[in-house]
C-alpha cells in the first residue's frame, strides 16, 4: 500500500507580516495545457506553477508524443510530434482535468480512448455535463471497462444549454469548439475567470470566440489552430487562501502578481466581512487585520459569488469568530472533509445538510490533522496557524498538487512552519 509520509508542522503565529508572491492559477493553466494539443508547433506559457497537477497533465501529454519542458515557470509544449494513443486510467486518474483532453483530441484526431478522469474526492463528480455536449457534436461515446471510447465521424457545431455552468465542461466544449471548423453555441456556460482566460488564450490562436465572460458563448473554431506565448494569470485561491489567513490573525501582508483585481471581488468581500482592511496598490494588495473575527453567514457559488474552493479555509477562519457562523455549500454536495478534522482541534462545527455551522472560539488548540483533499488541506495549514501550541498536517501530497509551496509562503510572513 502506498503511504504519504509527508508532513507540515506549524505552530500558533501571533501575527504575520511581509510580502508573498503569487503563483501562476493552476486552474487556468490545466485548460491552456489540454488547448495547446490543438496547435501544431511549440506553445510556451509563461508564470506556469510547479505543481502535482501540471507534472500530471504534462505526463498525459507526453504519452500523445509531445514534448513538455518546464524550467524556471516557463512550460514549453512542442506538438511537432504528436501521435494518437489511448491515455491509460493509472494517469488520468490523477486529476480531473485530464478530462480535457477528451475535447482536444476529438478535434485534432477525431477519436480519443481514456480512462475515467481522477480529482479531488468532493462529491459525485460526474461528467455528463461533458459528454451530451460532445454527444450533440457528433460524438459517439462507449465506456468499456472505466476507459471512455470516443470516435466521431466529423465533429459538427451545435447548439447546446448546459444544466449547470459546469466549468470544466463548458472548458472542454470550448476546447473541441475551437478545432473544428464550424460555429458552436453554448448556453447555460460557466463565466469562470478560468473560462475567460481560456477563451483568451484560444482567440489568441485563432479561434473566433463572442461572449467571453457571459453564459453564452459562440465559437467559431478552426482546424489550423497555431501556436502562442501566454503569460498565466495569477491563482486566485491561493490569494484567497493567504488573504483569508491574514484576516483570521493580526497581519500586514501584501500578496503581489495580482495582475486583475476584479477576478478576487468576492473573496475580498468575504474578508472585509470578516473584519479585514485590504487596499490595492498596482499589481499588489495590502491586507491588514487586527485578528479579531466577525461571525457571519456565507454562501459559496458560481462565478462571481465566494468559490466553493475556499470554503474549507472560511471554515478554518470561523473557528475564531465569536457567536454562530454558517457557510452554505451549494456546488459540491460532499464537501465537508475539514469538519472532522477541525472537530480534533477542538473547534465547535458540525454539518446540517449543504451548511456548515461553526461557533466561534477564544482557543483551539494544536492537533494532528489528515489532508483528505487539496483545499480542505490547505485550510488545515491555515488552521494550524491559527490554534495554540503545534499542528502537524499529514497526507501532504494533496496539498501539492496545487500549491507550489505552502510553507515557503506562510514562512516569508514569519510563522514558524516546516515540512515535518
Ligand atoms: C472546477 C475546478 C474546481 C472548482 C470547480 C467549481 C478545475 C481543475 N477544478 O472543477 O477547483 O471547485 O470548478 O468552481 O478547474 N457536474 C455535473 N456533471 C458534469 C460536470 C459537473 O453534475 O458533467 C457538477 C459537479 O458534480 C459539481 C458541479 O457540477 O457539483 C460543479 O462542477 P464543475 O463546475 O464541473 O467543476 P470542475 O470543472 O470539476
Amino acid at each position: 500500500m502506498w503511504v504519504d509520509l509527508k508532513a507540515i508542522s506549524v505552530r500558533e503565529a501571533s501575527c504575520l507580516k511581509g510580502t508573498v508572491s503569487i503563483q501562476g492559477s493552476k486552474n487556468t493553466v490545466l485548460p491552456i495545457i489540454a488547448a495547446s494539443l490543438l496547435a501544431d508547433g511549440v506553445s510556451v506559457i509563461y508564470n506556469c506553477p510547479h505543481i502535482d497537477d501540471v507534472e500530471a497533465m504534462c505526463e498525459l501529454l507526453n504519452c500523445l508524443n509531445v514534448e513538455t519542458k518546464l524550467v524556471n515557470n516557463v512550460l514549453t509544449i512542442d506538438t511537432s510530434n504528436a501521435r494518437y494513443a489511448c491515455l491509460p486510467e493509472k494517469l488520468t486518474c490523477k486529476l480531473r482535468s485530464s478530462v480535457l483532453l477528451l475535447g482536444a483530441m476529438l478535434a485534432k484526431w477525431g477519436h480519443a480512448g481514456l480512462g475515467m478522469p481522477g480529482g479531488c474526492a468532493i462529491g459525485m463528480r460526474p461528467i455528463d455535463i461533458h459528454l451530451d455536449g460532445l454527444r450533440l457534436m457528433n460524438v459517439n461515446i462507449d465506456c468499456e471497462e472505466g476507459m471512455l471510447c470516443c470516435s466521431s465521424k466529423g465533429l459538427k457545431g451545435c447548439d447546446y444549454t448546459l444544466r449547470f455552468p459546469s466549468v470544466g465542461a463548458t472548458e472542454n466544449l470550448l476546447i473541441a469548439a475551437s478545432g473544428i471548423g464550424e460555429i458552436t453555441i453554448l448556453r447555460g456556460a460557466a463565466k469562470e475567470p478560468e473560462v475567460i482566460e481560456l477563451c483568451k488564450y484560444l482567440m489568441s490562436m485563432g479561434a473566433c470566440i463572442e461572449g467571453i465572460g457571459t453564459e453564452v458563448l459562440i465559437i467559431k473554431g478552426t482546424a489550423n489552430l497555431k501556436s502562442v506565448s501566454y503569460t498565466n494569470v495569477y491563482d486566485r485561491i491561493v490569494a484567497g487562501t493567504y488573504l483569508l489567513l491574514a484576516t483570521a490573525v493580526c497581519s500586514e501582508v501584501r500578496l503581489t502578481g495580482i495582475n486583475d483585481i476584479s477576478y478576487l471581488k468576492n473573496i475580498i468581500g468575504v474578508c472585509v466581512k470578516l473584519g479585514a482592511c485590504i487596499i490595492k496598490i498596482n499589481d499588489s494588495i495590502r491586507i491588514a487585520s487586527d485578528g479579531l473575527v466577525k461571525a457571519g453567514s456565507f454562501s459559496t457559488g458560481i462565478y462571481p459569488d465566494f468559490p466553493t474552493d475556499l470554503q474549507p479555509v472560511l471554515a478554518s477562519v470561523l473557528m475564531k469568530a465569536y457567536g454562530e457562523s454558517v457557510i452554505t455549500e451549494t456546488v459540491f454536495e460532499k464537501r465537508f472533509s475539514i469538519v472532522n478534522e477541525l472537530l480534533k482541534l477542538g473547534a465547535a462545527i458540525c454539518v446540517d445538510k449543504n451548511k456548515i455551522i461553526i461557533n466561534g472560539k477564544k482557543e483551539i488548540h494544536g492537533h494532528t490533522v489528515k489532508a483528505t483533499d487539496l483545499r480542505q488541506g490547505a485550510a488545515l495549514v491555515v488552521a494550524g496557524v491559527m490554534a495554540k501550541g503545534y499542528t502537524t498536517i499529514t497526507d501532504i501530497s494533496f496539498i501539492e498538487r496545487g500549491y507550489e509551496d505552502i510553507v515557503r509562503d506562510i514562512a516569508s510572513l514569519g510563522a514558524d512552519i516546516a515540512y515535518a
